[in-house]
C-alpha cells in the first residue's frame, strides 16, 4: 500500500472516531493489561453476548480457558470472554470482574460479578466483554433482562475484583485427557483472590526439585518429560500478584486422564 492510501485510511479512521458515529468503531486497539491493582476505579468497556439469550454460554466446550461445566455452580453461567488485556493469552483465565451499565434505561447500574473463561478478539473497543446471555441480562433492573439482551451491544463499566467462592471451595486440578507419564497436562480452577495463575511448578515425590510447567493454553499447564514422571505429584501455584501456594501430593502416582483431583488449599 502506498503512503498516500495509508494517510487516506488513517484519515477515514480518525473521521469515524471523531464522528463517534452509530457504526461500530473500526479496529480499536486493545487497552493496557488489567492487573491486580484493585484500585476500585471503574473503566469503560463495551458488552456483547453470545450463546442463548438466557444461557450460560457454551456449557461444555470449555472455551479458550478449557474450563468446562461453566453453567454449574460456582460459575452458574456468570461468565465472560475477555479481549486481550483481560484474557492475557490465557493468564487471565479465572479472574473476576464487577460489571455494570447505566444506559439504556433497562440497566440497573448495580454491579454483578463475572468470571473470565474465554477470549474474544474482535476489536470493537479497548476493553470488550462478550458475556453469556445470563451475565449480560444480569446487568438489568429486575424483570428487564430480556429487554436489555435485545440491545445486543451496550456500553458498560468494569473493575477487577478479588474472586470469592462459596466457603469451603478449594482449588481443583483436572488432569487433562491424553495425560500419561511422559505428558502431564493439568487444568487449574476455582482459584480465589486474584483468580488467575501465572506459573505452575511440579515436584515428583522422590525429587527435591520443583520444575516449571509450561502454559499449554488457557488454564492448562503441562510438563513434557522424556523420562517417565513418577508421582505422587505436588503442584506449586503462583497467582498474578506473586503469592505462592503448594498442593502437596495432590495428584497420585496412579492418576488417570480426564479426572479431577481436589486439593485442600485455597488463596
Ligand atoms: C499483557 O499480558 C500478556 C499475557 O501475560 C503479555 O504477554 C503481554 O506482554 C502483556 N502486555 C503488557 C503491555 O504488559
Amino acid at each position: 500500500m502506498g503512503s498516500l492510501s495509508n494517510i487516506v485510511a488513517v484519515a477515514a479512521v480518525v473521521a469515524a472516531l471523531v464522528a463517534g458515529g452509530s457504526c461500530s468503531p473500526p479496529n480499536v486497539p486493545p487497552g493496557p493489561n488489567i492487573t491486580t491493582k484493585y484500585d476500585g476505579k471503574w473503566l469503560a468497556a463495551r458488552a456483547t453476548w453470545y450463546g442463548e439469550p438466557t444461557g450460560s454460554g457454551p456449557a461444555d466446550n470449555g472455551g479458550a480457558c478449557g474450563i468446562k461445566d461453566v453453567h454449574l455452580p460456582p460459575y452458574s453461567g456468570m461468565i465472560s470472554c475477555g479481549n486481550e488485556p483481560i484474557f492475557k493469552d490465557g493468564k487471565g483465565c479465572g479472574s473476576c470482574y464487577e460489571i455494570k451499565c447505566k444506559a439504556p434505561e433497562e440497566c440497573s447500574n448495580k454491579p454483578v460479578v463475572v468470571f473470565i473463561t474465554d477470549m474474544n478478539y474482535e476489536h470493537i473497543s479497548s476493553y470488550h466483554f462478550d458475556l453469556s446471555g445470563k451475565a449480560f441480562g444480569a446487568m438489568a433492573k429486575p424483570g428487564l433482562n430480556d429487554k436489555l439482551i435485545h440491545r445486543g451491544i451496550i456500553d458498560m463499566e468494569f473493575r477487577r475484583v478479588r474472586c470469592k467462592y462459596p466457603p469451603g471451595q478449594k482449588i481443583w486440578f483436572h488432569v487433562e485427557k491424553f495425560s500419561n507419564p511422559n505428558y502431564l497436562a493439568v487444568l487449574v480452577k476455582f482459584v480465589a483472590d486474584d483468580g488467575d495463575i501465572v506459573q505452575m511448578d511440579l515436584k515428583e515425590k522422590a525429587s527435591p526439585e520443583w520444575r516449571p510447567m509450561k502454559q499449554s493454553w488457557g488454564a492448562i499447564w503441562r510438563m513434557d518429560s522424556a523420562k517417565p514422571l513418577k508421582g505422587p505429584f505436588s503442584i506449586r501455584l503462583t497467582s498474578e500478584s506473586g503469592k505462592k501456594l503448594v498442593a502437596t501430593d495432590v495428584i497420585p502416582a496412579n492418576f488417570i486422564e480426564n479426572a479431577v483431583y481436589k486439593s485442600n488449599i485455597q488463596f
